[in-house]
């Protein structure tokens, strides 16, 4: 039996999944492909993706394809409850809700486990994870992780020797992280936030902690809209290319000091913590893009201030022993999901396109990978990039004959 907020919710979502197919035709030129081929009869999924509209184009195209989905959250705050009432109504069970606590979050998670399944899909490793701890494992034909931060977690699974099936780091296609994680956080992360607080960004210093493909984005808009972009980092080839990207680099203690609004996009832990909440001017605003909320740490806000206030959905303000306020946006949770709707369908369109077909490769393949971690098969890349740029009705040239040969030498 799915979870879900309200079934009556499902026209709405409906709606929103239309406007989202409109701009995902890559994904749909898949799904023609699916209905024809029907490559997953017989195979069962279990996702922990955010249940977006984008989540659910991708979700119809498995099911045209032919396979049986259970769906549950990545994260308790990303749910688009719509959304997840019009997967219900068309046959995917789904498991999440907007607001669901970090247990329920977890039960759900099992829930979704319990359809047995083929393929595990995942956005940041929790299910993957759970598949092993609760011995689904051995079934398992294989695996696709979304994001950054999924793929550090298998990696370290793999490294241990506890990984149980092969999983495909669809985060490492060009198609994904070149635009996903540039393009879509960088957008998604200055859309939350504006909707969050409705905050004017031009003259503001807006300090990025992070300078992966994410802090790029999300640095490179903020500047496009008048900010002073400051940025942190702990890699120094990161640091330094921020530099010649024309972005100041400060240490988090001294970039807290003349920060108006904090961004963290690092993927790491406690970048954010009481000894810059102290320095911090009055009306800071702190905001998470990374996967998980341990960037930004709520505890150290919590023990510093006297009292806290919800003043809008979002948006939290919290008043210091000296009278200063410092504002935290959804909970420190990812912001571009949880106060926005998570990066545009058009880019989501590669992302899940790598998904889908990575899944229908899985299966393929089915007994002769290892029990590793791999990367997305060169051609899926080149597919989709193919497919979006004739979608987009973008022509480029071909090598002459000549020019072929000539890749080929090495003497002239
Ligand atoms: N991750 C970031 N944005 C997303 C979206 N719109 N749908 C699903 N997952 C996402």
């Amino acid at each position: 039996m799915p979870r879900i907020k309200d079934q009556k919710l499902a026209d709405k979502g409906r709606i929103q999944i239309r406007i989202a197919e409109s701009r995902m035709p890559v994904l749909m030129k898949i799904r023609e492909d699916m209905i024809r081929e029907k490559p997953l009869i017989g195979i069962r999924i279990a996702a922990c993706l955010h249940v977006t509209k984008e989540t659910a184009v991708l979700m119809r195209t498995l099911k045209a394809g032919g396979a049986e989905i259970a769906l549950t959250a990545s994260n308790p705050l990303s749910t688009q409850d719509d959304v997840a009432a019009a997967l219900v109504e068309e046959g995917i069970d789904v498991y999440a809700w907007r607001g669901e606590s970090e247990y329920e979050y977890m039960e759900n998670i099992r829930e979704a486990l319990k359809i047995n399944p083929d393929i595990t899909m995942d956005d940041g490793g929790d299910i993957t994870v759970e598949a092993h701890k609760l011995n689904y494992a051995n079934h398992i034909i294989g695996g696709t992780e979304e994001t950054t931060t999924g793929i550090i977690r298998i990696k370290a699974m793999e490294r241990e020797g506890k990984l149980k099936y092969p999983v495909i780091a669809v985060n490492n296609a060009r198609t994904k992280y070149l635009f996903d994680n540039r393009y879509g956080t960088g957008q998604s992360t200055i859309d939350g936030i504006m909707r969050a607080t409705n905050i004017l960004l031009a003259g503001k210093n807006v300090v990025v902690a992070g300078y992966g493909w994410c802090g790029r984005g999300i640095a490179m808009r903020a500047r496009g809209m008048g900010a002073n972009v400051i940025v942190t980092e702990i890699d120094p080839l990161k640091a330094l290319e921020a530099v010649m990207d024309g972005f100041r680099v400060l240490p988090m203690s001294e970039a807290a000091e003349i920060g108006d609004i904090f961004i963290t996009a690092t993927g790491n832990i406690n970048v954010i913590r009481k000894e810059h909440m102290e320095k911090m001017r009055n009306g800071a605003i702190l905001a998470n893009s990374g996967h998980f909320n341990v960037e930004i740490n709520i505890k150290d806000l919590e023990e510093i201030s006297v009292s806290k206030e919800r003043l809008r959905e979002n948006l939290d303000e919290y008043t210091l022993k000296d009278g200063r306020k410092i504002y935290l946006l959804a909970e420190g949770r990812l912001v571009n999901l949880a106060a926005a709707e998570g990066h545009p369908s058009e880019v989501m369109d590669m992302s899940f396109a790598n998904q889908a077909l990575s899944v229908k490769y899985l299966v393929e393949n089915k007994g002769k990978l290892e029990q590793k971690l791999y990367e997305v098969p060169v051609e899926i890349d080149q597919t989709v990039a193919k497919l979006k740029l004739q979608s987009m009705g973008i022509r480029i040239d071909e090598p002459t004959k000549e020019q072929l040969e000539y890749m080929q030498k090495w003497e002239d």
